[in-house]
């Protein structure tokens, strides 16, 4: 279904609840605290938004509502952070340009393009939206996707971390679990579903994602049940962000043995590597009080914000002074990552400098 087609079905329903908010760009650069906390630079580059307490640290203690002044999300209750790699685009003399990004419609002139979060109760074409899922607690957090996977067999373990090549604003279909092979008008979306089941105990686990799973058989979105390993069914959360890819579209530019020009800041040019991390930062009841009212989008009261209070929350100063690849072409990706099309780089690199 086209995205509007969507809206109005979901707007003219009469009972649903499904937050869907955007958060603007806190700040772009190499930390990731929960797959290497207090490692100054990380080994990749992150696009962060969310609570401005984000550092290189996170602890699971920290308290994140505490010790955050603001948020770059529309719900000025939710200080959570939430991350992705970054997209660069590789040219036929090897230089690299950061992919910018684009706000979903709607959201036009949040800073940095920044991301869609949901937490959805149902699926989201479910308007009823109606379930009952338990909100995270305080020190949650999860990791989802392999940085190493280079391989389908390998992304399949993650069931739902798609691109899809969009022509326009509204272009939801056709995902695929690899980078698009050929040029996307609009830009490329990347989808991120977390897992839906919860152990119950466990905030965190030594890979981040042992203390989550999906669904026993099916899906969230065809409603599988829970294992009995994991018996708490969560919101799923997921991410929608946009890669701005039209100023890159020019078939000059592409390698010329025809593969896709973009990579992933830590080098994947298969794009089975997408991965996306979340650290829970809702205040007191605030997510759970949502989840428990029959609400949609922006209807969901609690307290929000204008997109041009969340942009004042934007600009976080950057931990790691590096060239990024902006403005400028850089030689290498930042932390050096080479750039791999298989997983035993086994085809050549179709371009070098
Ligand atoms: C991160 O912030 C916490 C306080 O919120 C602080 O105790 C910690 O030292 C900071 N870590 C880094 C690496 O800046
Ligand atoms: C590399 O290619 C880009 C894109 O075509 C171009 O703008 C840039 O000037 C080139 N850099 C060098 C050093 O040739």
């Amino acid at each position: 279904m086209h995205w509007s087609a969507f809206l109005t079905l979901a707007l003219t329903a009469s009972s649903n609840a499904l937050i869907r908010f955007q958060c603007s760009q806190l700040v772009v650069e190499r930390l990731d605290p929960l797959v290497t906390p207090g490692q100054v630079p990380s080994p990749h580059v992150h696009q962060i938004v969310g609570g401005n307490s984000f550092n290189a640290s996170m602890e699971p203690e920290k308290d994140l509502p505490g010790e955050s002044t603001c948020t770059t999300c529309q719900f000025s209750e939710d200080f959570s952070n939430y991350w992705t790699a970054i997209l660069y685009f590789r040219a036929r003399n090897g230089t690299y340009k950061r992919v910018p990004q684009l706000a979903n419609a709607g959201f036009e002139g949040a800073t940095g393009g920044g991301m869609t979060v949901y937490y959805m109760q149902d699926p989201l074409y479910d308007t009823a939206q109606k379930s009952k899922v338990q909100a995270f607690k305080p020190g949650f957090r999860m990791f989802m996707g392999d940085v190493e996977a280079r391989t389908k067999a390998e992304a399949a373990r993650f069931r739902q971390l798609t691109y899809t090549c969009m022509s326009d604003a509204g272009s939801r279909e056709h995902e695929t679990v690899a980078f698009p092979g050929h040029k996307c008008e609009y830009g490329i979306m990347t989808s991120l579903r977390f897992p839906t089941c919860w152990d119950g105990v466990n905030l965190d686990s030594p890979n981040h994602m042992d203390h989550m799973s999906y669904p026993e058989s099916g899906t969230f979105e065809s409603a599988g049940p829970c294992p009995a390993t994991h018996p708490v069914r969560t919101s799923q959360v997921m991410f929608e962000v946009i890669w701005d890819t039209s100023s890159f579209n020019d078939p000059a530019d592409w390698p010329e043995d025809g593969s896709q020009p973009f990579v992933w800041s830590f080098g994947d040019a298969t794009g089975y590597a997408n991965h996306g991390d979340y650290v829970f930062g809702w205040k007191d009841q605030s997510l759970q009080n949502i989840l428990d009212t029959s609400c949609y989008a922006a209807s969901c009261g609690g307290k929000q914000q204008s997109i041009a209070d969340m942009n004042k929350c934007a600009g976080l100063k950057r931990t790691v002074e590096e060239d990024i690849g902006v403005d400028n072409w850089i030689a290498q990706l930042p932390g050096g990552h080479n750039v791999e099309y298989t997983k035993n780089a086994k085809r050549e690199v179709p371009y070098t400098a």
